[in-house]
């Protein structure tokens, strides 16, 4: 897989390299998974700005999100569907049937799990899978310990995560949900490719344990190097805690240029 290190807006990385996708793939139906989280936010705003200029068009493209929490209606400012809804689609020209998130106020959960995986087999598949990373290493809300090949389930939260996500809950820890509905890390290791993003120096650590560490479920994040076709891209915060060669090779790449993307190979 490859660590992209950028001194560049990620947002606008992202949305230009999906933009490259999705033209690559012609007039087909080009199917998206997506995140939310702070660090996707500006990726959504660069991707509304190309479809409002005229140069992106979600006409053929079909959505799934990764996640959702169990127990917030769609109207709740905290849901994973208001975010996607004020970030992206209000913006954007995709066709209502396109779009999939997990429903977490679904009755029966797992079969809504059963479901969303069949709808994803449906549309033939994921074509390219967007991400962030959770401060613990995990995807979506694949916390740590959940086995590579996952699927889309109920997941309890931990603390950690739900510490972290407290920030958009008054600042209150007990105002998270406890579960959520996430697709499993076998489901996002299906897709053709994947590009995931980490921001900011809470992200060092997981950043780190990819490019230095063992592959393991305890660090989710490391699936993504079983994964033939995977990028993480990172800003120099999330970048700042790799140490021996990684470093190195970071460090003399921005000695020679110093604006230049690095990409280290993993
Ligand atoms: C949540 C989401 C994850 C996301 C993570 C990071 O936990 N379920 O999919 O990657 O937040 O969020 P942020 O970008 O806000 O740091």
């Amino acid at each position: 897989m490859k660590l992209i290190i950028s001194k560049h807006n990620l947002g606008l990385w992202a949305a230009s390299y999906i933009r490259a996708r999705w033209q690559a793939n012609g007039q087909k139906p080009f199917v998206l998974g997506l995140p939310t989280g702070g660090t996707v936010v500006d990726m959504y705003a660069s991707l509304s700005g190309l479809v409002q200029n005229g140069k992106m068009s979600f006409q053929n493209i079909i959505t799934f999100n990764m996640d959702e929490y169990v127990g917030l209606p769609p109207a709740h400012e905290q849901s994973y569907h208001y975010y996607m809804k004020h970030n992206l689609f209000d913006h954007v020209d995709a066709k209502a049937e396109n779009v999939h998130i997990l429903d977490g106020m679904a009755k029966d959960l797992p079969a809504e799990c059963a479901r969303y995986e069949s709808a994803i087999k449906q549309a033939g598949g994921i074509d390219l899978f967007l991400g962030g990373v959770g401060r613990n290493g995990h995807l979506a809300f694949n916390e740590p310990g959940s086995s590579f090949d996952s699927r889309t389930r109920v997941m309890e939260l931990t603390e950690s995560t739900r510490q972290a996500n407290a920030r958009f809950f008054n600042n209150n820890p007990a105002l998270v949900p406890v579960q959520a509905l996430t697709v499993g890390i076998g489901t996002v290791l299906d897709a053709k490719e994947l590009l995931f993003l980490a921001s900011g120096s809470s992200k060092a650590e997981a950043v780190a344990r990819l490019a230095q560490g063992e592959i393991t479920p305890n660090w989710p994040i490391t699936a993504l190097k079983t994964h033939p076709r995977a990028a993480l891209l990172v800003d120099p915060q999330a970048a700042s805690a790799l140490t021996g060669s990684a470093k190195a090779q970071l460090e003399e790449a921005w000695r020679q240029q110093p604006d230049e993307d690095v990409i280290l190979t993993l």
